[in-house]
């Protein structure tokens, strides 16, 4: 199926960022792709200037929050071609947040072709330096306008494009991150392996509070015994404790990130031993302290892999690698970005050329 494109007229056309002033999530491209649910049916895909839409107050999505979206990249690689990193990842998961909060599932192979035309489209804001990528922000809302406490009959979906840099501000250099060890984010039976809007703003509290002191991120506890690590509030974490990797399972609460199972699959595939499995807080800071725990990072599209150089937990610091990034953690975000970019060959065909 084509889908129609309404290109942008050039006085509505605004001018490419240059790459030194990309910053995270800013900035957006000159077309979007959109179409509607009504009628049991998805209606009218097509690509359109990039434009607000118009909404009624009573617009289910403003009260109830019924709204899912994905993060992806569009990369930009040495032969100017420009590369999706795993869209049918993303559509899948889209459907699994879909289904959780009651909304219409998509057609995966409309999905990956929306944002490869859409992509298309606007491919001259890919941006090429160190650190920067096309980043794609698919959304569904609910768009009916009915105050009632159900599903709505009526969807938005859409899909928009920002050039960015890196999503901290350091760029490849550790952060610290403070442990939550009264809120929480997520619990078992509720939404948090959505990826769904409530899930990020229940974290904006506890990460102003850490922010405060001086700690860009928040990691979470699990919200039963407050002892065992859910994610932060934007990504997934790892650690390395004896030179093998530990991530905390997919048990409903954290969200099956992709930049995670492929930083498992590439740590597997370059022959580190992996672990999925509960990991309690206190003996993990045990392990920091005695030189078991070398490295910890996070791993999310927006943050692709982050380094973790100190964490604050109950009133004290853990440095973490002399608060330095570990050898384990630049050798997975050398070969994660390698293949994202172009610069190593693909052997897990994760890569989609757009064109
Ligand atoms: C992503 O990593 O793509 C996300 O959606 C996280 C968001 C807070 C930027």
């Amino acid at each position: 199926m084509d889908i129609p494109i309404l290109l942008c007229k050039d006085e509505q056309k605004k001018p490419i960022p240059e790459d030194s002033e990309l910053v995270f999530g800013k900035t957006f491209t000159n077309h979007m792709f959109f179409m509607h649910y009504n009628d049991s049916k998805w209606q009218n895909p097509r690509i359109i200037p990039y434009q607000p839409f118009e909404m009624d107050p009573a617009c289910a999505v403003l009260h109830y929050s019924q709204e899912i979206f994905e993060g992806m990249k569009a990369f930009r690689h040495p032969d100017d071609t420009i590369n999706l990193f795993r869209p049918y990842e993303n559509a899948e998961r889209m459907n699994l947040s879909a289904e959780r909060m009651c909304m219409p599932k998509l057609n995966k192979d409309l999905f990956v072709k929306a944002i490869i035309e859409v992509v298309r489209v606007d491919k001259e804001w890919v941006p090429k330096s160190p650190g920067t990528s096309l980043y794609i922000r698919p959304t569904m809302i609910a768009s009916e306008t009915y105050l009632g406490l159900r599903p709505s009959n009526e969807y938005y979906f859409f899909v928009i494009l920002s050039p960015v840099g890196y999503f901290f501000k350091d760029g490849f250099k550790p952060t610290k991150a403070y442990v939550a060890t009264e809120n929480v984010r997520a619990t078992p039976g509720g939404t948090g392996e959505a990826k769904t809007g409530g899930n990020y703003a229940g974290t904006l509290y506890e990460t102003q509070k850490a922010k405060d002191l001086g700690y860009p991120q928040v990691i979470w506890l699990d919200s039963l015994e407050r002892k065992y690590i859910d994610e932060g509030s934007a990504m997934n974490i790892i650690f390395v404790v004896d030179d093998e990797l530990y991530t905390p399972p997919l048990i409903g609460t954290i969200l099956p990130g992709i930049t995670r199972k492929s930083v498992l699959e590439l740590a597997e595939n370059l022959g580190y031993t992996t672990h999925e499995e509960m990991l309690d807080i206190n003996v993990l800071a045990e392990q920091i302290k005695n030189n078991q725990c070398t490295e910890a990072f996070f791993v999310g599209t927006a943050a692709s892999i982050t380094p973790i150089g100190e964490i604050f937990f109950k009133q004290e610091n853990y440095t973490i690698n002399g608060g330095e990034v570990g050898p384990i953690t630049k050798h997975l975000y050398d070969e994660l970005i390698g293949i994202q970019t172009g610069k190593i060959p693909d052997r897990f065909n994760w890569t989609v050329k757009v064109g």
